[in-house]
């Protein structure tokens, strides 16, 4: 009996220690297998770089049109409407976004240069448009532009919130960053203007009170500019975020069924640079932020009197944009930008010469997919616009 006990005691024993030893093994194959998935997401992830690095040169050379996409969150008001199984919106990577609609029962699906999911922070949202935004102290035209259904996000996007601020607040404090880093080499010098567009006339949010007449003045050598507008110089964040509030408590909101703050003008941050390499030539450079009124169905958004008719103007001025859009990309040899105040004042930043980035704001519920895919394929439209190779403002001082 006893000699029977240590018998199988043994065998316990035994079948222990080789378990254990499997166990080991297993654990060393999974380690080794973590490592590797590591290294392969590390070289997806190099290769993504690569691919944006290559992507963003060929885009520079042809002078694009970028266009990012983001999806906002979906919100109470939809949640509860929103259809199961299919979803709305799905995202294959972070250039591919399907739209499904259901009364078609058909997905659509659009490639852009980057797509953000609901999820995006400002932060990552800033961090992918820096580059271009930057490029301004270089000497360039830049233009980034939300665009989208009302409701979508634009406004969120473009100037956020106090605590989470967007890409306006953003791109500024990254401009003074770098004036600091360069403060050897270079004197930078920032102005910044905002004015809005209502009802096909501009206002100067910075002196609201003006008595001139605004009027956007397109000078013989294709540059334009607003005479008489307010250019404020800035230098620090503080400076910015005052005009900012000064601004937008100018800036006409209203409610409407679709949006609670519905911004009912098209709102330009006009921040222009003068950056002289000390003894050297000037680069002069001009960033147009731009928040545009969102376009809007008016049975549902349920505006009525004023409120029809500031929606029949923001939704003439996008038309107009988009014919602006549409002649750039056929070539064609006359671009209607006199069409209205917005285009005219965009003359010298969505043509040739310059910088463009397109940000579409889209509404994740089903509720809104004709709206979102009719903003998708004006974007797919102005993805193949090409300006051509932007150019440096330099103005020699030799
Ligand atoms: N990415 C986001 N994350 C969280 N909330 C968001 C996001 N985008 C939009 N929202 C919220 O959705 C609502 C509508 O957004 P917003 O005012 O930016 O729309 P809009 O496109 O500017 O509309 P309009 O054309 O009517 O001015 C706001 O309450 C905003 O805070
Ligand atoms: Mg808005």
């Amino acid at each position: 009996m006893r000699e029977q006990q240590q018998h199988i005691r043994a065998e316990v024993t035994d079948i222990g220690s080789t378990f254990k030893q499997e166990i080991q093994k297993l654990f060393q194959t999974m380690e080794k297998m973590a490592d590797r998935s590591r290294a392969l997401e590390q070289k997806y992830k190099m290769a993504m770089e690569d691919r944006k690095k290559l992507h963003n040169m060929v885009l520079d050379l042809k002078g694009n049109i970028r266009v990012f996409v983001r999806v906002r969150p979906i919100n109470s008001k939809e949640k509860p409407h929103e259809p199961e199984g299919e979803p709305t919106i799905n995202f294959k990577d972070d250039i591919n976004i399907g739209v499904y609609d259901g009364q078609h029962s058909r997905r659509k699906f659009f490639e852009f240069d980057q797509v953000f999911p609901p999820t995006t922070s400002q932060i990552q949202v800033f961090e992918e448009a820096k580059p271009l935004a930057t490029s301004t102290l270089d000497g360039y035209n830049v233009c980034i532009f939300a665009y989208g259904q009302t409701g979508s996000g634009k406004t969120h996007t473009m100037t956020g919130t106090g605590e989470d601020p967007g890409l306006n607040t953003r791109v500024l404090r990254e401009l003074f960053r770098i004036r600091d880093e360069r403060r050897n080499e270079y004197d930078i010098q920032i102005s910044i203007a905002i004015t809005e567009i209502y009802n096909e006339a501009i206002r100067d949010l910075l002196n609201p009170d003006g008595k001139d007449k605004l009027d956007v003045r397109i000078n013989p050598d294709g540059t334009c500019g607003v005479p008489g507008l307010t250019e404020t110089p800035v230098s620090n964040v503080d400076d910015v975020l005052k005009c900012i509030g000064d601004a937008s408590k100018n800036r006409a909101t209203s409610t409407t069924d679709m949006n609670e703050q519905s911004s009912r003008s098209h709102s330009i941050v006009t921040v222009r640079t003068k950056c002289t390499l000390k003894g050297s030539d000037t680069y002069i450079g001009k960033i147009h932020l731009i928040d545009l009124a969102g376009s809007e169905n008016t049975n549902k958004s349920g505006v009525t009197g004023q409120g029809m008719k500031e929606a029949q103007n923001i939704n003439k001025s996008l038309s107009a944009l988009g014919d602006v859009i549409q002649s750039l990309v056929g070539k064609s040899s006359h671009t209607p930008y006199r069409n209205s105040k917005l285009t005219m004042m965009l003359k010298d930043s969505l043509g040739g010469d310059s910088k463009t980035l397109m940000i579409v704001c889209v509404s994740p519920a089903q509720f809104n997919v004709t709206e979102s895919l009719s903003a998708l394929n004006f974007a797919s439209r102005a993805r193949n616009v090409e300006l051509g190779k932007a150019k440096r403002n330099v103005a020699s001082n030799n």
